[in-house]
């Protein structure tokens, strides 16, 4: 596996690859790996001949400083990881070297924005699609991979891909959960001990939202009460939102119709510190 460290490094090996006719996979990521970015990468390199995974904590994508500066970073540990899933090349830059100059550009996705996430993290968006915009033109990749854990972020890097026509395929891989529910996430690790012993609350709060919604004898708002005084239950668990969205325009539901409709719930809170999110998607009886 090699390790590249400035984006002329990386768009000169995406030069070669082209140039010799293989595929490109990306899989653009924090860092601080876990099983929930291994399977994509692993997906990456069954799906492609070589696999891009760029390891960037990206600081226009935080609206909280001290967010950022407490983001975990084990570079050494996710560089082991990665050659045995299927990694070609590792792409660790410097924040020098993705943003030479401060950009001008905003993005702004309209209603996909102003909704959970993005509603409640002013500008993370815009953050999120300036640099993968920029891994895209540095590594040319035939695919993307991104994760079901933040389903905003991939329906919105969808809308990226269209408006841009970038001309590659977005694929999305389901949520890896610990056995006892808790989504994978880099932020876990900075959970304490006794914050991770109620963090599966978080999974039981979803899939009593998601029993519900299939049953259909409640209205959403009703729902959203009942998961709220679940976790209300629990001291150490603050709630920032739970939603229940449409799947794919991620707007707020007004009922639970029609039938076979997708409906995600996702939900955000904080533990002792430390923000977590989370959501499931349930596909309503028919
Ligand atoms: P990061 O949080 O490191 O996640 C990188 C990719 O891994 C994302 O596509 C995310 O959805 C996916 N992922 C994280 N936890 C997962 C889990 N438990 N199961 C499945 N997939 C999981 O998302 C980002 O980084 C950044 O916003 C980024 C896209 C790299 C732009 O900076």
């Amino acid at each position: 596996m090699e390790i590249l460290q400035s984006a002329a490094a990386l768009q000169a090996q995406t030069e070669i690859w082209r140039q010799n006719k293989l595929r490109v996979g990306l899989v653009p990521t924090m860092g601080a790996l876990h099983e929930g970015h291994l399977q994509l990468v692993r997906a990456a390199a069954r799906e492609n001949d070589v696999v891009v995974v760029s390891v960037f904590v990206n600081p226009t994508q935080f609206n909280n400083a001290e967010d950022f500066r407490l983001y975990p970073r084990v570079p050494d540990a996710d560089a082991a990881l990665l050659g045995p899933a299927g990694c070609t090349a590792l792409f660790m830059p410097s924040v020098e070297q993705m943003y030479p100059q401060p950009t001008v550009l905003r993005f702004d996705f309209g209603p996909l924005e102003q909704v959970m996430e993005g509603e409640h993290r002013p500008g993370h968006f815009h953050g999120v699609a300036t640099v993968v915009s920029k891994l895209f033109h540095l590594s040319r990749p035939h695919r993307a991979y991104f994760g079901q854990k933040d389903l905003q972020q991939v329906t919105i890097i969808r809308q990226l891909v269209a408006d841009l026509s970038f001309d590659l395929e977005i694929v999305a891989y389901p949520t890896i959960r610990e056995e006892d529910g808790l989504a994978m996430s880099s932020r876990n690790r900075r959970l304490s001990a006794e914050a991770r012993a109620v963090a599966p609350r978080l999974y039981q709060a979803l899939m009593l939202g998601a029993g519900l919604a299939q049953e259909q004898a409640q209205t959403p708002e009703a729902v959203q009460q009942a998961v709220a005084e679940f976790l209300a239950a629990e001291p150490a668990i603050t709630l920032e939102y739970f939603t229940l969205a449409d799947a794919q325009t991620l707007q707020p539901l007004a009922g639970f119709w029609p039938r076979g409709r997708t409906v995600a719930l996702c939900l955000a809170a904080h533990l002792g510190g430390v923000r977590l999110i989370d959501n499931v998607l349930v596909t309503l009886p028919g």
